[in-house]
């Protein structure tokens, strides 16, 4: 009996001690509440409803870790403040504690994911570029620190590989690209290249020696020729492919005329000129005389609605690397001339962004 008496004793013991356990842990957990601990850390209660409010429960602990820091509370509350990109604020910010706030939002919503470079407001204006590429930034930065352009200028120029130098740096033209196929004073073609499917263009269509384009161009061009007729405005093909060696004499002829220096403004070194590529054409007249013409602003108004932008235009001569040519046009089919002619982009813009950035 005595010894039933001892084991209810015992029990009884360790159920008191164990719910005086429960009830203490209990207290325990209830003062290490987040709302306490940030009130520890030093946030007010207003402060503490917005990171509730802000927050996910599982990047509490890197708030508690972080400590009080009123900019915590700024990224917060800005309204661009996106919840899912919480951990990249917090590190983009760590490096760059003295930055803006909303430059670190702006720089941090774009995507960037280097954390080489520090926040400015120019860098967050660049991301905040249509053509920003994540790759460009470090030159993005160099050329916009050292020039009073626009970050649109900037992102351009540096897209198109122009602030490395013309002539500084020759790849082969990726023929895989097709009617977009890149040919400028960093691309070229080969000395053998022609392509395979020229066809000539006759009668109204032409009045040059030149007179071959590849065969989906020519027939946009006929198409295109047809259209502006019937707007009473009369074009046609004055100079479309020409072979390597053609270009040689060209240029050495102007070379000849007026030095390597100015040459160079207005016609391709042989294998650089995209007249080689068969997906070109100079309409007309090629002469400064053709600015301006009902033609020419024909064309700079319609081409694109039949694949053709113009190539050379004014102001972006520091992008192309040649003077205004209003009438030479290449084909590039509709879908890039629509979105090249609204973007009021060079193909060398087009394809830094829509085709080399996606083939690494
Ligand atoms: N005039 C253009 C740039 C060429 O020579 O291809
Ligand atoms: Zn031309």
């Amino acid at each position: 009996m005595k010894k039933k008496v001892l084991i209810a004793s015992i029990l009884v013991l360790i159920i008191a001690l164990f719910s005086l356990f429960l009830i203490l842990y209990n207290g325990e957990n209830k003062s290490k509440s987040i709302d306490e601990m940030l009130k520890d850390e030093g946030y007010s209660d207003n402060d503490i409803s917005i990171i509730l409010k802000k927050v996910s429960k599982d990047n509490y602990n890197d708030i508690l870790e972080f400590g009080y820091d009123k900019s915590l509370i700024d990224i917060l509350s800005s309204d661009d403040y996106d919840e899912k990109l919480f951990d990249n604020y917090i590190l983009y910010y760590l490096k760059n504690k003295d930055a803006n706030i909303n430059d670190i939002i702006v720089i941090v919503n774009s995507g960037y994911d280097l954390y080489n470079y520090p926040a400015s407001s120019l860098l967050a204006s660049l991301t905040e570029e249509k053509y920003y590429i994540n790759d460009n930034v470090a030159r993005y930065l160099d050329y916009g620190n050292s020039h009073d352009v626009s970050p649109k200028k900037i992102v351009g120029f540096v897209n198109s590989k122009a602030d490395l130098g013309f002539y500084s740096e020759s790849y082969d033209s990726n023929l895989d690209d097709g009617n977009l196929v890149l040919v400028n004073k960093f691309y070229h073609l080969k000395e053998d290249y022609t392509p395979s499917d020229l066809i000539s263009l006759g009668g109204q269509y032409n009045k040059g020696g030149n007179n071959k384009m590849r065969k989906e161009a020519a027939e946009a061009l006929m198409k295109m020729i047809d259209a502006a007729k019937l707007d009473n405005i009369i074009l046609y093909n004055i100079s479309a492919f020409r072979s390597y060696d053609y270009q040689v004499n060209l240029y050495n002829r102007y070379i000849k005329r007026d030095g390597k220096e100015a040459a160079d403004k207005y016609s391709a070194r042989p294998g650089y000129s995209e007249h080689q590529s068969g997906l070109c054409t100079d309409l007309n007249e090629v002469s400064d005389a053709f600015e301006g013409t009902d033609e020419a602003i024909w064309l700079k108004n319609n081409a694109y609605k039949y694949g053709f932008i113009l190539r050379f235009p004014k102001g972006k001569e520091d992008i192309t690397g040649y003077k205004y040519e209003p009438w030479h046009y290449r084909y590039v089919g509709i879908e890039a001339a629509k979105i090249i002619y609204e973007d009021d982009i060079t193909l060398e813009e087009y394809y830094a962004y829509y085709i080399e950035k996606n083939s690494d």
